[in-house]
């Protein structure tokens, strides 16, 4: 492990999207290329983190020097992030999708020639983010999540850091004409208890490695 101002802190960071099963073959999920929270998590082990790496199946491949733990859906990276706690902070960059289908079908849905439909009935998946902020016991110290909005980005988003009862929230604007979505840059707004804090647009690298220098501070 580096040596750095979080040698011997454990931070957990959730990342990429999660994988819904329809059936064997077809899934439904959300757009996350993982790059982002593949790069903060690069970042916290430069600053010498001991990072634990749950991600979903994303497009970049994973870190190196992290513990990595690959999972499919919410579920599975709900209780990945409970088998990894206890830890100093909590990082949810992961894409989760809201809602799993119903009943997994265990073999193929097939047509059925006379052009008759399947409909399928979902199930709200658990907020991961929403129960590691609000856990009683043994909560990190500190809880940071993101915020993917297309509009009113700092409203949004600063209802959502209450809702969740997280400490920070990153929130990026992902209208689809800012090209942010499975792109390079990124341009954030910080947004903690005193107040929110735009940043310039830059790379995700540089994003990730100012966050991380940030939650070096807060946990100092
Ligand atoms: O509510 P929304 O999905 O916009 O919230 C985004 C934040 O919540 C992200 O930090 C994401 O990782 C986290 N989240 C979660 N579990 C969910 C849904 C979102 O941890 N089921």
């Amino acid at each position: 492990l580096a040596d750095g101002p979080l040698k011997g802190r454990h931070v957990i960071v959730t990342s990429g999207p999660t994988h819904e099963p329809i059936d064997p073959v077809r899934y439904i999920a959300n757009r996350s290329s993982g790059a982002q929270g593949t790069a903060l998590a690069r970042a916290l082990v430069a600053l010498g983190a001991d990072v634990t790496f749950i991600t979903g199946p994303a497009d970049v491949p994973p870190p190196a020097g992290v513990n990595l733990v690959r999972v499919q859906t919410a579920r599975q990276m709900k209780e990945a992030v409970e088998a990894a706690l206890p830890a100093d902070a909590a990082v949810f960059a992961a894409a989760v999708a809201d809602w799993r289908v119903a009943s997994e079908s265990a073999s193929k849905i097939k047509k059925d020639g006379k052009g008759s439909l399947p409909v399928l009935e979902f199930a709200e998946n658990p907020d991961i983010l929403a129960g590691v902020s609000r856990m009683k016991q043994g909560r990190p110290a500190l809880v940071v999540g993101f915020a993917a909005e297309t509009d009113d980005v700092i409203a949004h988003a600063t209802a959502k850091r209450a809702r969740k009862g997280c400490d920070w929230i990153v929130a990026n604007d992902v209208s689809p004409e800012t090209g942010i979505m499975g792109g390079s840059e990124n341009a954030v707004t910080l947004i903690r208890e005193d107040g929110a804090e735009s940043w310039p647009r830059m790379g995700k690298d540089q994003v990730a490695n100012r966050l991380a220098q940030e939650i070096a501070e807060a946990l100092s």
